[in-house]
């Protein structure tokens, strides 16, 4: 008997008794634990009575400074590559930042193009699996998504540039540079300038850089990432991008400050449209952050905290993934060095069949498909596996049925 054949007569032994005693385990959800929360705890005091108003005076407690408060925007710029102002800030939500400017450029078009996106048949390139959400809201405007590859392997450039000159109802294309949600992978320096300089059909063309875990990393170390706006600038396409980024998984999700960025021309064209729906962000949770990191070497020091207790949920992952699967075929995952995933690959055709498997026996996978517009994963393998929330040793069990669901219905 092979090696192979005996390790899964093992395993469809093992969950026979998994699934006679179903634990109830959840591994869905891509959120900061409460330690990680707690890191930040000082943010609820760090303001004093008397402390509100910011270095220039400016009265956080009032309406006004609409771009949001100079200090943290140039904090957010060292942070984005952007200069101080080609920042403005928001409330805590960047996905709703992306929802303001998408819905702008549906409703009105944007710098440089002919009219809104509404009346062009707009599609945006959705590199999969990708962040659900984008996916979600994209379909919700009535733009069109187009998929491309991002697995194991990294963006199909090549597609991009082909699909992006050729057809002019493609008005852009969702990009999570860094530790993309959910394969983890960053973006070379040649696949930045190729898509700052790539020739498109569209010339109101924009990259949604969403650069949501630029300072997320798991390692030691930072992968790094190109300045996007400088390569457009020098490719002589300076309105091509819109950058945006959060605090979210810095400090609180739920309340943390967001931020959008681009050249003058966007950043005029965003804050006219912004202007309508708000007189203002909230400038005290801003000078709250300010005064909590004191500039951006204080989140980088952060981050290094966030990255400690990370680590070992990441390890347990990988370590105990290799211990079933390694050597096989039965399934391919990402080591990630950042970001808040591992993007699972099963073999074509089963990644429903071990979600089943794995609802048997308690465990509660992200549902399959949702990596992917519309919820449609076309060759139904990807599952996203969310390793930061979940206490370690509920995780460990979790992957442990996971990966003995995969090698029960992946083996045949
Ligand atoms: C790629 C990506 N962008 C944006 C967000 C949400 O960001 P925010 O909380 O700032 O809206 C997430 C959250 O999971 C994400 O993974």
């Amino acid at each position: 008997m092979t090696d192979f054949t005996e390790r899964v007569l093992q395993a469809r032994s093992r969950f026979e008794a998994m699934c006679a005693k179903p634990v109830s385990l959840d591994i869905t959800r891509g959120k900061p634990s409460a330690q990680q929360l707690d890191l930040s705890l000082d943010l609820l005091t760090v303001l004093g009575p008397d402390d509100f108003k910011d270095g220039r005076g400016h009265d956080c407690r009032n309406y006004g400074v609409p771009d949001g408060l100079p200090e943290v925007r140039a904090l957010f710029g060292e942070l984005l590559d952007l200069p101080t102002d080609g920042v403005v800030l928001g409330d805590n939500s960047s996905l709703s930042l992306m929802a303001d400017a998408l819905s702008a450029a549906v409703l009105h078009g944007v710098p440089g193009g002919s009219g809104p996106w509404r009346d062009s048949n707009a599609y945006l390139l959705c590199p999969v699996p990708g962040y659900d959400r984008h996916f979600g809201l994209t379909d919700h405007l009535g733009v069109g998504m187009t998929n491309i590859d991002i697995g194991i392997g990294g963006l199909d450039i090549e597609s991009v540039e082909r699909l992006a000159a050729s057809d002019e109802r493609i008005k852009g294309i969702w990009l999570v540079p860094k530790y993309q949600n959910p394969v983890g992978y960053t973006l070379t320096l040649e696949e930045v300038r190729a898509l700052a300089a790539m020739k498109t059909a569209a010339p109101d063309f924009r990259i949604l850089w969403d650069n949501a875990y630029v300072v997320h990393h798991i390692d030691e170390v930072l992968d790094p990432v190109a300045n996007v706006l400088q390569a457009c600038e020098e490719a002589g396409n300076p309105d091509r991008v819109w950058v945006f980024g959060s605090t979210s998984k810095v400090t609180f999700a739920g309340a943390g400050v967001s931020a959008f960025g681009g050249s003058p021309a966007n950043v005029a064209w965003f804050r006219k449209h912004r202007g309508v729906r708000t007189i203002g962000p909230d400038k005290i949770n801003q000078l709250r952050h300010l005064r909590f990191f004191g500039d951006a070497d204080g989140v980088r020091s952060h981050m290094k905290r966030h990255a400690s207790l990370l680590r070992p949920q990441f390890e347990v992952v990988q370590r105990v993934l290799e211990t079933h699967l390694g050597g096989g075929d039965f399934a391919h995952w990402t080591q990630p060095r950042g970001g808040y995933f591992v993007s699972l690959d099963t073999r074509p055709g089963r990644a429903r069949r071990v979600f089943d498997a794995a609802a048997r026996a308690g465990v509660a996978l992200t549902p399959v498909g949702a990596t992917f517009p519309r919820g449609n994963d076309p060759e139904d393998r990807n599952i996203r596996i969310a390793p930061t929330m979940p206490p370690l040793r509920e995780l460990e069990q979790a992957i442990e049925i996971l990966a003995t669901a995969i090698l029960c219905e992946c083996s045949d």
